[in-house]
């Protein structure tokens, strides 16, 4: 009963009722719902759209290119991109606590995100992805009285910006949000991504983060990737069309910087590690590890110490969630 090109027509008329002639501005992170909001408000609005994408240096291989191509190249909206690797890297520098590199990651984003948008002096809104879920998740927090993690999004922009607030997908689940994406014309890979944590690599880099793991991490993590992708998963009827990406809720590779002695030629390699993981999960608060098959474990080991020079033994993450959480920090 939820016919899209009415729902589109609908949110199209509603957004541009809501914000008139004014500008927004959006944070596009890559993820699927800031990019949904995306592509929907310059649907509506085209133009008074300005989309700004911080790029921290810790974002996956070819992320920063494929975000622009998308976007500028491809549907033509406003997109600003900004390289802040070195501001993230520096204040990064010398840090190893978990919850302190949140911390700073989610700082540093909101200062480039405010010198950013100070300078697109018209903009009068400030548009988020904010879907369903989150505004019930945020409604309760307070009541469970803890944080496990202090978590960090493109969502969690502070009131002094002085803003007001378009959030177009406020009242869809994930799955809808999904499939507004792929009307919109957004991507089906794109739109059907797992999820990616707001601080990025930075809680994938297990202690201090560096520009070298970060660069390691990434290349490791495109080959688990590419493979989950390529390997279709054997089913008992044998019509084999879902692969491994698409059959697992979450998966990536995590860098941890310890060094451990290998062999290669004639040679003794004395290299880091690279953890596997890959869970099954409905709603992401627990979660079992991913019986992905030996050959594909295999297969990504061999090529991440062929190809990843810096990296000479793989291991794959056993733990359910609880007692591990699915992030490694
Ligand atoms: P954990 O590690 O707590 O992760 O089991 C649960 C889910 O949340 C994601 N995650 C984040 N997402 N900002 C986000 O937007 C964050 O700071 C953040 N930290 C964890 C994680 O990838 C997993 O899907």
């Amino acid at each position: 009963d939820w016919n899209m090109p009415d729902y589109i027509a609908e949110a199209v008329a509603s957004i541009r009722a809501q914000v008139g002639d004014d500008e927004v501005i959006l944070g596009l992170s890559g993820g699927v719902d800031s990019s949904v909001a995306a592509a929907l408000i310059h649907r509506a609005i085209g133009d008074k759209l300005t989309c700004v994408f911080v790029d921290h240096g810790l974002l996956r291989l070819d992320e920063g290119k494929m975000v622009m191509d998308m976007f500028s190249k491809n549907l033509g909206v406003k997109v600003i991109q900004i390289n802040a690797e070195d501001q993230f890297m520096g204040h990064l520098a010398g840090v190893t606590d978990p919850e302190a590199k949140r911390k700073i990651i989610g700082r540093e984003f909101v200062e480039v995100f405010q010198v950013e948008s100070a300078k697109l002096s018209n903009a009068k809104w400030l548009a988020q992805g904010t879907i369903y879920p989150d505004v019930i998740e945020s409604a309760g927090k307070g009541k469970k009285g803890h944080t496990i993690k202090s978590h960090h999004n493109v969502g969690g922009l502070p009131d002094t910006l002085n803003l007001k607030l378009l959030e177009p997908l406020r009242e869809l689940f994930k799955d809808e949000v999904r499939k507004l994406g792929v009307a919109l014309g957004l991507p089906h890979g794109m739109v059907y991504r797992h999820p990616f944590p707001g601080p990025g690599l930075g809680v994938r880099i297990l202690g201090e983060v560096k520009k070298e793991f970060a660069d390691l991490l990434r290349r490791a993590d495109a080959i688990f990737i590419e493979e989950l992708r390529n390997t279709l998963v054997e089913t008992a009827a044998g019509d084999g069309k879902l692969n491994w990406y698409d059959a697992t809720s979450q998966a990536f590779a995590v860098f941890l910087p310890v060094k451990s002695v290998g062999v290669m030629g004639d040679g003794r390699t004395y290299e880091y590690v690279v953890a596997l993981r890959a869970v099954q999960t409905l709603d992401f608060m627990t979660a079992q590890w991913a019986h992905l098959p030996h050959e594909l474990l295999g297969k990504v080991s061999n090529r991440i110490i062929n190809e990843v020079r810096g990296i000479n033994r793989v291991v794959y993450d056993i733990s359910g969630k609880p007692p591990a959480t699915i992030e490694w920090e």
